[in-house]
């Protein structure tokens, strides 16, 4: 049996037994060939990020397939909850073991560029899935952003433990990750340019 779990904005997602097969479905708004290489580079994108995570120890779904024709992958199933959904029964414990997976990733050069608590999912411990957007990089300013982004996700979407939330990611980032501090002092320039994009 197949069942839609998920219609993004880019894919439509269907369980099947205890795989997920991601389809990058195609965008009328844009240009036909824009289109096709964009859905083409975001597959085989994930598809190259999800192969390496189990060898860098950051649990996320298994690659099983990819097929950059038809734009789909296939990777297991996680059996969870999304993160956004229980963050708050246990935000600071949660949010540390975010910022240890993210420090992993990063450490591995490894920008998720799309850090949201959609995007994660916890069965035993978090999961991360949703690695279409995200590259290799070893650039501090990568990865400043990188945290930028879910600090903003964190506020929006859990307004009420925001605080406790992005003290507890950052301490777990400093924990796992030797060059944190560079990243962090460049999260300081990052957030000033947001705050002075804000005012002008
Ligand atoms: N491997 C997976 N196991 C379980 N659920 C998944 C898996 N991959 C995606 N999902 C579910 O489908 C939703 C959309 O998938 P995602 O990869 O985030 O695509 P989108 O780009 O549309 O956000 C997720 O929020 C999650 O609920
Ligand atoms: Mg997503």
């Amino acid at each position: 049996m197949k069942n839609i779990i998920g219609r993004g904005a880019e894919a439509v997602l269907y369980k099947e037994d205890s795989k997920v097969l991601k389809d990058r479905v195609s965008k009328d708004y844009r240009q036909k060939d824009l289109d096709t290489s964009l859905r083409k580079a975001r597959t085989r994108r994930e598809a190259k990020v999800l192969s390496k995570l189990k060898e860098i120890g950051v649990p996320g779904p298994e690659l099983l397939d990819m097929d950059d024709k038809d734009m789909r992958i296939t990777m297991s199933f996680i059996d969870g909850d999304k993160l956004r959904d229980v963050l708050c029964k246990n935000p600071v414990e949660l949010s540390k073991e975010i910022g240890r997976k993210i420090a992993k990733l990063h450490a591995n050069g490894i920008v998720h560029a799309d850090l949201t608590t959609s995007n994660m999912i916890l069965d035993k411990e978090i999961h991360f899935i949703d690695f279409g957007l995200s590259f290799f990089s070893t650039k501090e300013e990568d990865k400043a952003v990188d945290l930028h982004l879910l600090d903003r996700a964190l506020e929006s979407k859990h307004h009420e433990i925001y605080k406790e939330c992005i003290q507890a990611v950052l301490k777990g980032y400093k924990e796992n990750y030797p060059d944190a501090e560079k990243v962090l002092s460049r999260l300081e320039k990052v957030q000033k340019r947001g705050r002075n994009k804000k005012k002008a």
